[in-house]
């Protein structure tokens, strides 16, 4: 089955950035993954516009935005303009997520609802038609590199079935400690897609980490 493979540049060399996204645009993986963080949803920051700008400038893929803030709604129009092709936000972050979902696809995005290790997937059940991508959390959010919490599995066996049943065309993607370990479970389990960070980056061949989780 074909899935989408997500780098998350979270764990990418700061320092060489143009370097590592040229890397991730010649390797055989789909989105880029970017982790946009706070200080207030989670507890720690990441990077702003300015750094999105600039990977915008060298992404020849799409790019997977992931917003770990509060307020999300504020910043819609803000990723639009900075190329963003996926814009998803936390439901624990959001009390009118039905508007802010409408509100991503008027701004030509696919709208995508991030769920903590703690929340029910039976809380997106009135919501599931009009998600575009359901990103269920594997590690609480904050950081990269944490280990992957076994309870995923039967997450997303559940959202699958919820999915099937409701005829939604949404995609379920996993993120956090996501490896060659548990990436086959994930996708016999209904993973669409997969956010890598550490697994790909800290490898000593982030191109053949990449397909190795291609061929999951
Ligand atoms: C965690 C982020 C993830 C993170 C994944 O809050 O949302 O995207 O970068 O990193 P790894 O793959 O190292 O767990
Ligand atoms: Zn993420």
């Amino acid at each position: 089955m074909a899935i989408y493979i997500a780098p998350s540049l979270l764990a990418a060399d700061f320092a060489n950035l143009q370097r590592d996204i040229e890397m991730i645009n010649d390797s055989a993986a789909q989105w880029f993954h970017v982790d946009i963080m706070d200080g207030v949803f989670v507890p720690n920051i990441s990077f702003g516009m300015p750094v999105v700008k600039a990977i915008a400038q060298y992404a020849t893929k799409p790019l997977d935005v992931h917003l770990m803030i509060t307020q999300p709604e504020r910043y819609i129009k803000t990723f639009a303009d900075l190329g963003a092709a996926h814009l998803t936000v936390h439901y624990e972050a959001c009390p009118h997520l039905h508007r802010t979902l409408q509100e991503i696809k008027a701004n030509g995005m696919k709208a995508g609802v991030a769920i903590n290790p703690h929340t029910p997937i039976d809380l997106l059940k009135d919501i599931i038609k009009d998600i575009d991508i359901v990103l269920v959390m594997s590690v609480n959010p904050g950081f990269g590199g944490q280990s992957f919490i076994e309870h995923t599995f039967a997450k997303v066996t559940q959202l699958k079935k919820m999915i099937v049943d409701a005829k939604s065309t949404a995609l379920i993607e996993i993120d956090g400690g996501v490896s060659d370990v548990n990436a086959k479970q994930l996708v016999a389990a209904g993973a669409d897609a997969l956010v890598a960070g550490s697994y790909i980056f800290k490898s000593s061949d982030p191109i053949k980490a990449v397909a190795r989780l291609l061929s999951s």
